[in-house]
């Protein structure tokens, strides 16, 4: 290879080892990646890749889109291209107990009008500790794989999907035209210690345990590395599909398995409570010998037309539950106790901790709840832990629940230091020493700074930026941190004049480049379109979380019908009020929450914002063009016959309808079961459109 001192070099010399350099250091990366056998020694390898940088420095045009400088050791990135899924990947409602599980199952039969006699059969098959992945298969073949991402919108992985064994390529003519298969991807305890050993042996990254390794194997950019790991997958579910699978759960995954996909062998059809019950013991007692992480048990309702008449909620199936096995927990030291002010004000104490190892994780902070948990009360004032209280010094047991943030859970009281004190909960905000007042019946000691306590300001704008909410990649807690020490960022408006007022200043900023930067003010500019759900949840309004926010957004369709609505309720009363109080899953404390961030101060800030924005995009109605209902609000009442109240109000919500609880000048269509009283009169008052059962039941039934 040429020698020569880079000053001298001719432009056509300095292009030919450019591309000399690009195949040699690839080829070295995957040596040394992938196959662990490294030709060059570390030397030479940096050697070349600055020799690479300077002929670049001094020929920028020449600088290669495949350009090794652009490579930064192993390929572990974030920026995946996207994919919307065709249909959103949920996740599972979690119970811990038997009684949770009669809850369950209580309710799907009260939704769907079952006795508790009638014989209702549920699919129960292990929880493997992996993470989801959907396999879309068109004619056969598969084109395209995603991860979870946030439900919605997943990473592509295609090229990765390839390399895993268990993933079929192509499948047998019997396959659905479209078939999206979905499942887990996951390590096996073997391949995982074998795995582990080689990485220490490279000086590479040890995994926590065998999830963290599954899913640092499939998110890597370059798929030999995602070859050279030993994962796994079962198919537990699908997706898109151009044709129905089978007629029962169990059915269609005797199906994929006719397919080619593996499917977990302890999955049973079991009728019944009891029945579910006896299989989570079969299986939690065959856990140990299974070669792999569980960490609970599914039940899925079996027959498919009753999952589809069961239905969605926000982000969850009512048709499927996990029961998962009880938390691991450990002993360790209590080291301090310190108080975090979160977005809405609240104090919480958090344990920190001599680390210990709890379920695969190491765990050095947990949370200790509120000050009557650690004074040893529940919310309810009567004694918990035998009315044990928790002290700095104390060896308390902490336990972790799934992906949950650690939990102190007990305490040990026969350890306890001579001289050791009760805790004394703070009375001031320790950030900005404003009075920290706990309301009657609130087990929370809220911080009173409002606008002028700067961690409610930092922690506001952390929760506008994750991933729930503005999702804007490269913009996180410690960026954040940094920028509204510097004072670039004060609030969520600020993020988008950011890159007007800071841009260039950006870049020099420690750990930060011109590359990261310009990709930050892109990441940021991608996020001037937002969806309405979206944008509500971002505010980080008390009491109105994910769900109420999808709620919200789906009840008002767009920012300017909240808003406006919001305007005419001034005092908390009237039909805008009783609307919006009407809608199911809003009560009065989290309406008059999201009212109360609609007005006065806080509403400056949204109006700044909004100002800001490209587009809110208006919640969709599903199948609007489809149905007669679509955009009408609607009111149940009385008894209806032939299907329950909730399902009624899932179909006319899956149908783009909105369900309220009040009629109101604003209700289009009120349906009167038998016994119908007081709302059918005030819709024949209002002059309301009013339909019986029968109505009903031919309106949803029929095409527009
Ligand atoms: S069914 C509509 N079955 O658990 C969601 N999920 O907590 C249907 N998982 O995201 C999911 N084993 O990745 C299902 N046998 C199983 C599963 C399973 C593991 C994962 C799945 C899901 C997560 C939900």
């Amino acid at each position: 290879m040429n020698r020569k001192d880079v000053q001298v070099l001719t432009e056509s010399e300095a292009g030919r080892e450019l591309a000399e350099l690009a195949v040699r250091l690839a080829r070295a990366d995957y040596d040394y990646h992938t196959l662990s056998d490294p030709e060059l020694t570390d030397s030479e390898y940096d050697r070349l890749k600055r020799r690479n940088q300077r002929i670049e420095d001094r020929f920028p045009h020449l600088k290669r889109r495949d350009s090794p400088s652009d490579r930064v050791g192993a390929p572990v990135s974030p920026s995946f291209e996207k994919v919307i899924h065709a249909r959103r990947m949920l996740s599972l409602e979690n119970a811990f107990s038997e009684d949770e599980i009669r809850d369950f199952d209580s309710r799907v039969r009260a939704y769907l009008g079952f006795e508790p006699s009638d014989s209702l059969d549920y699919l129960a098959e292990p929880k493997v500790d992996g993470l989801s992945l959907s396999l879309r298969y068109e004619s056969g073949e598969l084109v395209q794989a995603a991860t979870r991402g946030d439900g919605e919108t997943g990473e592509l992985v295609t090229a990765n999907a390839f390399k895993i064994a268990d993933v079929p390529v192509k499948l047998s003519s019997e396959a659905p035209a479209i078939l999206e298969v979905r499942g887990e991807v996951y390590m096996d305890h073997a391949d995982f210690e074998t795995l582990n050993e080689r990485q220490l042996r490279r000086g590479e990254k040890v995994f926590a345990n065998p999830r963290n390794a599954a899913a640092g194997s499939l998110r890597q950019l370059d798929p030999r590395i995602t070859a050279s790991r030993p994962l796994r997958f079962f198919a537990h579910g699908w997706g898109d599909v151009s044709a129905p699978l089978a007629e029962t759960q169990s059915e269609a995954l005797a199906r994929l398995h006719g397919l080619g996909f593996r499917v977990n062998t302890l999955g049973k059809a079991c009728d019944g409570l009891d029945a579910l019950i006896c299989q989570y013991r079969t299986i939690a007692s065959s856990r140990d010998s299974l070669g792999y992480d569980i960490d609970g048990v599914v039940y899925k309702v079996n027959a498919l037309d009753l999952q589809e008449r069961l239905g969605y909620r926000t982000a969850t199936p009512r048709w499927a539950i996990a029961h998962k096995f009880p938390a691991e927990t450990a002993f360790t030291r209590l080291n301090a106790i310190e108080i975090q002010v979160g977005r809405t004000g609240a104090l919480s104490p958090v344990a920190r901790l001599e680390p210990v190892t709890v379920g695969g994780v190491r765990v050095s902070n947990a949370t200790l709840h509120n000050a009557d948990y650690i004074a040893g009360r529940g919310s309810d004032g009567q004694p918990i832990r035998d009315g044990r209280d928790i002290r700095v010094g104390d060896r308390v047991e902490i336990y972790r629940a799934g992906d949950v943030i650690p939990k102190v859970k007990d305490v040990d009281i026969d350890a306890r230091p001579e001289a050791s004190s009760a805790y004394v909960f703070p009375d001031v905000c320790p950030e900005c020493n404003s009075d920290a007042v706990r309301d009657e019946g609130d087990s929370v000691t809220r911080c009173t700074g409002g606008l002028v306590c700067p961690a409610q300001a930092v922690e506001r704008l952390k929760h506008f930026v994750s991933r729930s909410a503005f999702d804007i990649e490269r913009l996180g807690n410690k960026q954040i941190e940094r920028f509204f020490a510097m004072g670039w960022v004060k609030e969520p408006a600020d993020i988008f004049t950011l890159e007007n007022r800071h841009g260039p200043e950006i870049a020099d900023q420690d750990g930060w480049g011109k590359k990261s930067a310009s990709a930050l003010c892109e990441a940021i500019r991608t996020r001037r379109t937002v969806s309405f759900q979206r944008l509500i949840f971002a505010l980080g309004i008390r009491h109105v979380g994910e769900s109420a926010s999808s709620l919200v957004a789906r009840h008002y369709r767009s920012i300017d019908e909240l808003v406006a609505a919001v305007d005419a309720m001034a005092s908390r009363n009237g039909p805008d009020w009783d609307d919006l109080i009407g809608v199911d899953g809003i009560g009065e404390v989290m309406a008059s929450s999201l009212v109360a961030a609609f007005q006065g101060e806080s509403r400056t800030a949204i109006d700044r914002l909004r100002a800001k924005l490209d587009l809110v995009q208006d919640a969709e109605s599903p199948r609007t063009g489809e149905s007669r209902i679509a955009g009408k609000t609607i009111v149940f009442t009385g008894t209806l016959e032939r299907m329950t109240r909730a399902e009624a109000k899932s179909r006319a919500e899956a149908a783009g309808a909105r369900v309220s609880g009040s009629v109101s000048a604003r209700t289009d269509l009120v349906v009167a079961g038998t016994g119908a009283g007081s709302k059918a009169r005030r819709a024949e008052e209002l002059g309301v459109e009013l339909i019986d059962e029968d109505g009903w039941l031919s309106l949803i039934d029929s095409p527009p």
